[in-house]
């Protein structure tokens, strides 16, 4: 999970991250009375989760509280890139002096963590990355070692910080280690930390990703989700436990096994290219379950959808039966009643194949068709979207 660069900036401030002060506005009165609060110059900035929000206009000096309504105003409803602001953040200004950069992050691929560390930092550290990667330093940490005050040391003076700052960007990154380690995330991003003029060190925006594998142990990881941002039938699926995933498509989708679903989608892409170009509509994985009550829910999570106009069931049974995913989906439908309205396309094979195909043809029920084949079945529910 990403975090806002305000909850961010909150983590920081609870770990003793040096950090300015800020409040969060939704509309341009709310950034008025912050800017008015925190006092004296203040930045208006674009509260959403992507990077190169100061380049795209999300950044805004303001003099006083006025000119905080007038950026926030500006700046409130903005498209950066896909992203539509609906919060921003007031910040102190700082004067800046010099900008830096500052991340720990999971490597995969090294199964290891890793510390980028860069006196050139500020809104081009991809650039410097790529023309000059000595000014860089990127250095592995052994997660059983961590980083204490030496091994910090050792990475600010590889990444070029002079002997004014190297001692308070030093603590910095021993409390941000402590910071990543301590909230399970698998990056935190400084970016920029900055030398003010009267020589302080701040860390002036925050990025940071949790690992949601973790929130079991952290009860207030709840209090962080971006409930706006979720799409609804896919927070309804989760609310259900299902594995939902919502595209952009007119066929409805449910199987058993993710891989099984996942072939399902090409078959049904590759076979609406002959109706018109239509899609599958969502991923659903049912598991090996396929209860009628966990059937009814994946049905009317997909019915719900209103892109969807058929729907494809394909069913390979195996520890599930196929006569005990037949019972399924004839009770969800029987406990979906005038909800259920589009045509259902099922595929079993596999388990019981036998008993569950003569279930569903003998509760002869309206909706449902029962296809033989992956292809044969793909083919009819893309037929039958496309009318
Ligand atoms: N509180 C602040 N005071 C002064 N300048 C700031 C402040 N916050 C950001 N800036 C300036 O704006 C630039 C971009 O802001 P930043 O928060 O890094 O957004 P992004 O990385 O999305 O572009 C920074 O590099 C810095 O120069
Ligand atoms: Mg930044």
């Amino acid at each position: 999970m990403d975090l806002f660069e305000y909850q961010a900036r909150d983590l920081f401030e609870a770990n003793s991250i040096p950090v300015l002060k800020a409040l969060v506005a939704t509309t341009p009165a709310q950034a008025k009375a912050a800017a008015e609060e925190i006092g004296g110059k203040v930045v208006v900035k674009a509260q959403v989760k992507v990077g190169g929000r100061g380049k795209a206009g999300g950044v805004k000096l303001a003099e006083n509280g006025d000119d905080a309504y007038a950026k926030a105003e500006a700046i409130l409803g903005m498209d950066i890139k896909g992203h539509i602001v609906k919060k921003v953040m007031i910040a102190a200004a700082a004067p800046i002096e010099s900008e830096y950069y500052l991340a720990i992050l999971l490597d995969r691929s090294n199964r290891s963590f890793l510390v980028m560390a860069s006196a050139s930092g500020g809104m081009d550290i991809e650039e410097v990355a790529h023309k000059a990667p000595e000014k860089l330093a990127k250095v592995h940490v052994n997660p059983d070692e961590g980083i204490d005050e030496a091994k910090a040391l050792e990475i600010v003076r590889r990444g070029g910080f002079g002997s004014d700052v190297e001692k308070q960007v030093a603590d910095v990154l021993v409390t941000l280690w402590r910071t990543f380690q301590s909230s399970d995330a698998t990056l935190v991003e400084v970016n920029p930390l900055v030398k003010t003029v009267d020589g302080r060190v701040i860390a002036l925006d925050g990025k940071v990703t949790l690992d949601e594998n973790a929130a079991f142990r952290h009860p207030d990881y709840e209090g962080l989700i971006d409930h706006d941002a979720a799409d609804p039938l896919e927070a309804l699926a989760k609310a259900r436990d299902l594995n939902y995933v919502k595209l952009k498509g007119q066929v409805g989708v449910i199987g058993n096994g993710a891989g099984l679903v996942m072939s399902t989608l090409d078959v049904v892409a590759y076979a609406g290219e002959r109706f018109g170009g239509v899609k599958p509509a969502n991923f659903l994985d049912i598991g090996g379950g396929a209860s009628a009550a966990v059937m009814a829910d994946g049905l009317s999570i997909i019915l719900g959808d209103k892109e969807v106009k058929s729907v494809l069931v394909n069913v390979f049974g195996g520890i599930t039966s196929c006569d005990a995913v037949a019972k399924g989906i004839v009770q969800a439908l029987e406990i979906l009643g005038d909800k259920a309205s589009k045509p259902i396309v099922v595929r079993l094979d596999g388990n019981n194949v036998l008993e569950g195909r003569a279930i569903l043809n003998q509760a002869n029920h309206p909706l449902i068709e029962q296809v033989d084949s992956m292809d044969g079945a793909a083919s009819r529910a893309a037929e039958l979207a496309a009318r």
